[in-house]
């Protein structure tokens, strides 16, 4: 589909424009969100050419603003179509709503829901310390018999799409939506509880660190670490980040390995998502 729409606009719009629509063009359920070129007549072309190519879509927003704030949430300019932000998406079985405006979402992390959903055992107790509309938390538990999530997010809008969405996907009694601060909801009821913690907010992972071991049970468990990295030349992004996060767990006396580590995507010149599954070992001395 994306193909077919960019063979399209090739003839319409210059090769740099083109490039730039493409650098973040995602559809999410009926909505596609591109950054549009700044000539309002190519936006318009862009936005035109979407909407014919591919039927379903029934809104484009541009994206006007960086991803920001402690919500991760992002400004969007209609295009074209109805202006309705709230729409359904289906990953892995699992139908989400989502205000694309007022929460944070991406579908470019589909494939790290499924690959963690994947590492998780029968029975297991997850912390998702930043959860957004639930989807790390609604597909690990559609997927695994037996687990237990508890899902916290500090955004009320997100918090109230990721309720909808656990009875939408009926594990209700499994997911256990959390409205807050991770830090503070980890420090008062959740200390010792997880065989594994979830921290994909990588502008506050390393600050939560100290959070996600105390979620940990005294048997020790796994982190699953989100971060940016900036890496240029022979820099690996990955290194950059294990070399930070074994420095912040060396000087918390915690006993670690990684046991995987990769670029889950790029996210700019020189910019990279990186993702370390951290093994924790059995912490002996945790009350
Ligand atoms: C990158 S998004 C999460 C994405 C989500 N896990 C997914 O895969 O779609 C980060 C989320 O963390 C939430 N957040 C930010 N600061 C937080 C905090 N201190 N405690 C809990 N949640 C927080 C934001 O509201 C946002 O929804």
């Amino acid at each position: 589909m994306r193909k077919r729409l960019k063979e399209k606009l090739k003839n319409q719009l210059s090769p740099e424009a083109l490039s730039k629509v493409y650098s973040a063009f995602d559809i999410i359920g009926d909505i596609a969100i591109v950054k549009a070129p700044k000539n309002p007549a190519d936006a318009q072309t862009v936005a035109k050419q979407i909407m014919t190519t591919h039927k379903k879509i029934c809104a484009v927003y541009s994206q006007t603003s960086a991803i920001k704030g402690s919500h991760r949430t992002r400004q969007l300019t209609l295009l074209a179509g109805e202006d309705n932000p709230v729409t359904k998406y289906k990953e892995a079985g699992c139908t989400f709503t989502v205000d694309v405006e007022k929460c944070y979402f991406s579908p470019r992390l589909s494939h790290e829901h499924l690959r963690v959903a994947s590492a998780v055992s029968r029975g297991e107790v997850v912390v998702n310390m930043f959860a957004g509309v639930g989807s790390f938390s609604v597909i690990t538990a559609r997927m695994v018999p037996e687990t237990k999530v508890y899902s916290i997010d500090i955004n009320p809008v997100a918090y109230q799409f990721m309720v909808e969405n656990i009875r939408v996907n009926r594990v209700y009694n499994r997911v256990i939506p959390l409205l807050g601060d991770s830090k503070e909801i980890v420090e008062a009821k959740l200390q010792g509880v997880a065989d594994r913690v979830l921290m994909p907010l990588p502008e506050k992972a390393l600050g939560y660190l100290p959070a996600a071991v105390s979620a940990l049970k005294k048997s020790g468990g796994w982190i699953h670490y989100y971060d940016f990295e900036h890496a240029v030349g022979e820099e690996d992004p990955v290194e950059k980040t294990e070399t930070k996060v074994a420095e912040k767990l060396g000087s918390l006396g915690v006993r670690f390995m990684f046991a995987h580590s990769h670029v889950v995507r790029s996210t700019g010149p020189n910019w990279y998502q990186t993702v370390l599954d951290i093994q924790v070992a059995p912490q002996p001395n945790k009350l």
